[in-house]
């Protein structure tokens, strides 16, 4: 594995989720793979769990950690090829990212969708062109369309939590007043397609996902009619795909209710976090006992430590 783009990069999903659980008994077990290394983490949006989480894995495994900030600290960057240079942006990716090469030997980014134009963040610009130009691995940290960390983690929390080989997830749209990216649904319904889970999506009419992403899963707008028996519940906002980046309806009755979550089988309550309290979700779910966001963030740290560790292997 050369960069981990999108979880189309995990080779062995079920090898991935064992070795991750391993590593997560047994953190410091490899605490000098990666001696002298290091891991560059580029920042166009703000992170915590994403920050921290992927600081503390590379600590883990002995490397050294640089971290930029690039909103209000980098240079505005310009990746176009070919373009007059004579507007806002004041340095090409194409020696950013040379640069930055000289100086890590990984590179993680953050670059979220700017949800204007569904082709240029769909086009993946900022993370494709470091790829393009950069000579070291590049680990995506969510960018426009996916954020497969978040997947694999949550990948971890299912098979840590399930009770049968076969659960039924939920993933369930929520309001909330900002609009914002697709990327962690779409990388949570790519993860549970490979998964086996008796899996569902439900959300308004107008927020369908990408269709290339949802494939055959099925989509049921009765939300719920799609928690009945559900084993785990993920709730995510995201705006839409087809009427792009906008906020095509804000029902609050599609907030995750204590009532709601009563049709489930005992149903765990996932979410990647940030979450808005009582817009996305009612304090007496997140607060209760089959809440399981703490657990899930904590895991975020193993499912980066095995990217890296896999990235390190490499490079010896
Ligand atoms: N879930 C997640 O990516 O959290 P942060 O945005 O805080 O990194």
């Amino acid at each position: 594995m050369n960069n981990y783009f999108s979880i189309q990069d995990i080779d062995s999903l079920s090898d991935w989720l064992k070795e991750a659980i391993e590593i997560k008994k047994k953190p410091l077990a490899n605490k000098t793979l990666g001696k002298n290394k290091t891991i560059g983490l580029l920042f166009f949006n703000p992170s915590l769990r994403t920050r921290l989480s992927t600081h503390k894995a590379a600590l883990n495994l002995g490397m050294h950690v640089i971290v930029m900030n690039f909103t209000g600290e980098g240079w505005s960057l310009e990746y176009e090829d070919g373009t007059i240079m004579d507007q806002g942006n004041s340095e090409h990716v194409k020696e950013a990212a040379q640069v930055v090469s000289q100086y890590c030997d990984v590179l993680a980014i953050r670059a979220f969708a700017k949800l204007k134009n569904r082709e240029e963040d769909y086009r993946e610009e900022v993370l494709n062109g470091f790829i393009k130009y950069a000579s070291i691995p590049i680990i995506n940290m969510e960018s426009a369309t996916g954020h497969p960390l978040q997947a694999l983690t949550d990948a971890i929390t299912i098979t840590e939590y399930k009770k049968t080989n076969k659960p039924k997830v939920v993933l369930s749209w929520a309001p909330h007043p900002k609009a914002l990216p697709q990327a962690v649904a779409n990388s949570f319904v790519e993860m549970m397609q490979k998964m086996d889970a008796n899996f569902v999506i439900t959300h308004p009419k107008g927020f369908e996902l990408d269709n290339k992403i949802t494939k055959q899963v099925p989509i049921d707008y009765n939300q719920e009619n799609a928690l009945k028996d559900a084993d785990f519940v993920y709730v995510k906002n995201w705006s839409s795909y087809v009427d792009y980046g906008k906020v095509v309806s804000n029902d609050f009755s599609w907030m995750m209710t204590k009532k709601k979550m009563e049709l489930t089988n005992n149903g765990k309550f996932m979410h990647c976090l940030p979450v808005r309290r009582n817009v996305v979700v009612e304090d007496k779910v997140i607060d209760s006992e089959n809440s399981i966001v703490i657990e899930q963030a904590n895991n975020r740290t193993f499912a980066v430590q095995l990217v890296l560790k896999k990235i390190l292997e490499k490079l010896q």
